[in-house]
């Protein structure tokens, strides 16, 4: 059975398969309306969400399927009244044949698919991945550049509670001659285990204290909202805002990314910028979730 569960499932050729297929799909989504007409697609997002639910929800009608939907699954799915994830599936599986979930827990996704009756694709599980979103920044980033070999990154905002970032720089690792930049406040870095990881895969993970330190000529800037939701207490604003001014002191060629919402992070005067990247890259998502639909279903040949 095929789920969609984390970046670490990924390989370089598997992901240029997938890419492949979501610019193809890009390039003409009418020829793939029918592909899914036999589906029922489940989507049950126990957390608050504009792009990753509105766009597998428009994947799945763009592919002929329909879907069945809880809007807050926290407040009125049965896990209210303590039903676990795991017997979730198990019912849903009697009605869908696949699953979209985005949860709270870090393991949520993985619990579902533990089951083992439907695909399940994990649109976001607490601070721990969210690999839909990493796969359509990197698709992002191929598209701008036609290789994501070589390229030079740098993450900002929380890269802590950030699963965005997580699972981004996992799909990174996986090429050739990549550099990775952080730059945040200290009480959000990226945590050890991430910048081991990247060791092991022969990325020294840079880590910078204020923009001047970043390279001037960066290939993206991928900067991430404070996710206050994921702890207690009040850690201030977000010190390293990118403004016009900021985002003018790097290259016409860098492209500023983020999987959004934004909150103050990135000033509203650099819409218009040609290298303001975020809607795009959102807008790109619904052409990779249509590809991973059609995968799970093998129905991508
Ligand atoms: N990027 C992202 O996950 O956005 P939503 O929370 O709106 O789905």
């Amino acid at each position: 059975m095929k789920h969609v569960l984390s970046s670490d499932q990924y390989t370089k050729e598997s992901l240029e398969e997938l890419f492949d297929l979501a610019y193809k799909i890009k390039q003409n989504p009418k020829e793939y309306a029918e592909k899914l007409n036999d589906k029922i697609i489940a989507i049950m997002f126990y957390e608050p969400s504009t792009r990753t639910r509105l766009s597998f929800e428009t994947a799945a009608l763009k592919l002929g399927a329909k879907i069945i939907t809880t809007e807050n699954a926290a407040e009125f799915s049965s896990s209210i009244k303590g039903e676990t994830i795991e017997d979730t599936v198990k019912v849903i599986s009697g009605y869908a044949d696949a699953m979209v979930i985005r949860h709270r827990s870090d393991t949520s996704a993985m619990q579902a698919a533990s089951v083992n009756k439907i695909p399940i694709l994990n649109a976001g599980a607490g601070k721990g991945e969210h690999p839909t979103q990493a796969l359509l920044d990197l698709y992002t980033i191929r598209e701008k550049r036609g290789t994501v070999d070589g390229v030079r990154v740098a993450i900002l905002g929380d890269l802590l509670h950030g699963r965005t970032i997580h699972s981004l720089i996992k799909l990174l690792s996986l090429y050739d001659n990549v550099e990775i930049y952080g730059l945040s406040k200290e009480v959000f870095k990226l945590p050890e285990e991430y910048i081991e990881m990247l060791r092991e895969r022969g990325i020294e993970y840079k880590k910078c204290n204020s923009f001047d330190e970043l390279p001037k000529d960066l290939d993206v800037i991928y900067h991430t909202r404070i996710q206050a939701e994921r702890f207690e207490g009040d850690f201030g604003k977000e010190e390293f805002v990118i403004d016009k001014k900021v985002l003018d002191t790097f290259s016409k060629d860098t492209i500023l990314m983020h999987p959004l919402p934004r909150v103050t992070e990135i000033a509203t005067d650099v819409d218009d910028d040609p290298r303001a990247y975020y809607f795009k890259q959102a807008h790109n998502g619904l052409y990779v979730r249509m590809a991973l639909l059609l995968q799970i279903f093998d129905r991508d040949k």
